[in-house]
């Protein structure tokens, strides 16, 4: 069974991207950590990061259709700043009937106010924000407690 893990634009800068906020992990520091997690779970990760919201929505609809087939427990998903933007989103994440966990490394709610609205909390089983790269982890553990017990 897999755990999909689906990082929007710009989290391939994650290290060297304004570190004060996000840390000096980088995402494939990120991967590992998810792939322990769910390890532990014998849970499959499968990780991925995209800049283009279109591929976002693409890799939402395979989730969708493996959730179905019975071979995911759905996604965790940081979509960086398309969780601002993108009702696109949104609509694939609710048509597509994905148990979504959406992740954020830094308390958006402590930021900049155009960081408070999210598009996919609405569509969001649960929400991981402020826990830095370990939001990652609880959020594979929350989704796991969400769709396995
Ligand atoms: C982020 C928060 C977003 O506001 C921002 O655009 C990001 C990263 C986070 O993980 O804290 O790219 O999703």
């Amino acid at each position: 069974t897999t755990v999909f893990v689906l990082n929007g634009p710009n989290l391939n800068l994650l290290g060297t991207r304004k570190p004060e906020v996000y840390g000096t992990t980088t995402l494939a520091d990120v991967e590992e950590l998810c792939r322990r997690a769910a390890g532990e779970h014998g849970l499959t990760v499968e990780f991925r990061q995209s800049n283009h919201e279109g591929r976002l929505v693409d890799w939402i609809h395979e989730v969708g259709a493996e959730v179905a087939a019975g071979r995911s427990i759905g996604a965790v998903v940081n979509a960086g700043a398309y969780t601002h933007t993108s009702v696109a989103l949104h609509d694939a994440i609710e048509g597509a009937s994905v148990p979504v966990i959406e992740v954020h490394i830094s308390n958006v709610h402590r930021r900049e106010e155009f960081r408070h609205h999210s598009y996919l909390s609405p569509v969001a089983a649960g929400i991981v924000v402020g826990f830095g790269v370990q939001g990652y982890v609880l959020a594979i553990e929350g989704l796991r407690r969400l769709t396995q017990e």
